[in-house]
């Protein structure tokens, strides 16, 4: 499995619910990678997307609310019920989207991590692990620096485990 995720310059990923930081080619960057693969996330980043299930991709969420089943996604509540439900799916195409609560507990098991960093600091109260600050990873890839409709700076960086 891969994380694939939007950080700022301290590893900030969201506040009150919210993304940090609006990158419509980062949108298309993330929804060119995930299509048709298995999307994994927490109920509280599930809860954020205005449109409902991301369409395309096999939606899992996590809760441990036995009674939450919202249509079009398969709800699991435990991580071994996790890894029953994508245990026949190509480990390549499955992908943890968050949040803090979920990459967390998941990023040990990612062999990739595709992050797209800002060069902004914003108010955050959810954090992507520090994965600079972490010997199991190493630095793949880097694309040229970009800058974003509102002025930001940002990188696509590939992470692979060390
Ligand atoms: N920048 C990015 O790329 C990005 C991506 C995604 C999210 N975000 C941001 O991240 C923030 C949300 O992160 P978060 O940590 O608060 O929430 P989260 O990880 O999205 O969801 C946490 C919830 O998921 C469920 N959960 C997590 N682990 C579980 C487990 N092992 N078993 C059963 N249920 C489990 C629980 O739901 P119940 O409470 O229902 O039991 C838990 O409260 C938001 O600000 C969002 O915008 C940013």
């Amino acid at each position: 499995m891969n994380a694939i995720v939007s950080v700022t310059a301290n590893w900030g990923i969201g506040h009150q619910s919210k993304l940090l930081v609006r990158n419509r080619d980062d949108m298309r960057f993330f929804r060119e990678k995930t299509m048709s693969g298995t999307v994994v996330c927490g109920r509280t980043t599930f809860q954020s997307f205005p449109g409902g299930p991301l369409k395309g991709r096999r939606n899992v969420v996590l809760t441990q609310n036995l009674d939450y089943s919202p249509n079009g996604v398969e709800v699991v509540h435990n991580l071994d019920e996790l890894h029953a439900a994508i245990a026949h799916d190509d480990p390549d195409k499955v992908w943890i989207i968050g949040g803090e609560k979920v990459y967390r507990q998941l990023i040990d098991e990612c062999d990739r991590a595709y992050v797209t960093v800002h060069e902004t600091l914003r108010d955050a109260d959810a954090f992507f692990p520090n994965l600079d600050e972490d010997s199991n990873w190493t630095i793949e890839e880097t694309s040229p620096a970009s800058i974003t409709d509102e002025g930001i700076p940002y990188r696509f960086v590939t992470y692979a485990r060390a």
